[in-house]
């Protein structure tokens, strides 16, 4: 029987998200993905317009179909979480059961289970402030957004994950090198990703069964990576000073995601996977 996975994170066709969800759609799974409230309509109705028809195209000629989208806010666990000025506002109002517990809620009764997690998303308010700069609340809101945003989706999505399932989420390599630019607190959230990654995998693999996994990927031109300011610098850096010296495309880290969530990869969980080009194990530029 096909896979049905979630993949939180999806707002348009440039990200990891989107790629993710082609990869493991072209492997036969039924995909659902949770799209930022304030990102959803504008994704909704350019899916409907078949603005985003050439890049649902399958290696086997099909078109990626999206069985449901959902509304999420990872930043809000549940109901009571939610301050009035965002209740209230109205990027928000036309939305509902859109907080993370709300969201498994959903899932669980349209389709019953799911047997793959995907957390593609990440919010640093003052990414492109030094960590130095960086206020208590900038630094706070990037752990909250990009952090325990995973922490909470495996909590509320593990109860309706069939044993023998993964979970996979997306991280950068500046949670363990010095990377100039990514400030704001993201690259400690990154750090934090990671370590939950081993005691997830510890905690869900012991009680559930579930393999938690996180790829380490190189830079993408995709809409979060242009906010940040440095993504074309950091991808001419990895073209001249990488082992493989090819641009990265999303796809590359899309298979990856379909690798670690089939049973080829039965036996990897608690792993940070680099899909960078091997840009990591370099130690000095050349
Ligand atoms: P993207 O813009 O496609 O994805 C980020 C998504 O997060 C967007 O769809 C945005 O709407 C969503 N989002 C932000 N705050 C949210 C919230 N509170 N609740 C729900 N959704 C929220 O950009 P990209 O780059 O594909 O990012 C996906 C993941 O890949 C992130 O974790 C990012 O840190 C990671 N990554 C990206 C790299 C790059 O160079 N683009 C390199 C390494 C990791």
């Amino acid at each position: 029987k096909g896979k049905r996975a979630f993949i939180a994170g999806v707002a348009d066709d440039n990200g990891y998200g989107w790629a993710i969800a082609k990869s493991l759609a072209a492997a036969g799974a039924e995909i659902l993905v949770g799209t930022w409230v304030p990102a959803l309509n504008i994704f909704e109705s350019s899916l409907r317009r078949g603005k985003f028809d050439e890049s649902r195209v399958l290696p086997d000629g099909s078109l990626m179909e999206i069985a449901k989208v959902y509304p999420l806010d990872a930043v809000f666990d549940n109901p009571d979480d939610v301050p009035e000025d965002i209740k209230t506002n109205k990027r928000y109002a036309g939305s509902s059961n859109w907080t993370v517990q709300e969201a498994a809620e959903s899932v669980r009764k349209d389709f019953g289970s799911i047997d793959i997690l995907v957390h593609s998303l990440a919010n640093g308010p003052e990414v492109s402030k030094p960590l130095l700069e960086t206020s208590r609340k900038g630094y706070l809101a990037a752990l909250s957004a990009s952090s325990y945003s995973y922490v909470s989706l495996l909590k509320h999505f593990v109860p309706i994950m069939n044993p023998g399932g993964s979970s996979i989420s997306l991280t950068y390599i500046a949670s363990e090198r010095i990377i100039p630019g990514y400030g704001g607190g993201m690259s400690s959230a990154k750090a934090a990703l990671e370590s939950d990654t081993r005691v997830l995998a510890f905690e869900a693999g012991r009680k559930h069964k579930i393999r938690v996994n996180t790829i380490s990927a190189g830079p993408l031109r995709s809409r979060a990576a242009k906010a940040i300011g440095f993504i074309d610098m950091m991808i001419d850096y990895s073209l001249e000073n990488a082992p493989l010296q090819k641009e990265l495309s999303a796809e590359e880290v899309g298979n990856t995601a379909a690798f670690l969530a089939s049973p080829l990869a039965s036996a990897i969980t608690g792993a940070v996977i680099y899909v960078d080009n091997g840009l990591n194990a370099m130690g000095v530029g050349v």
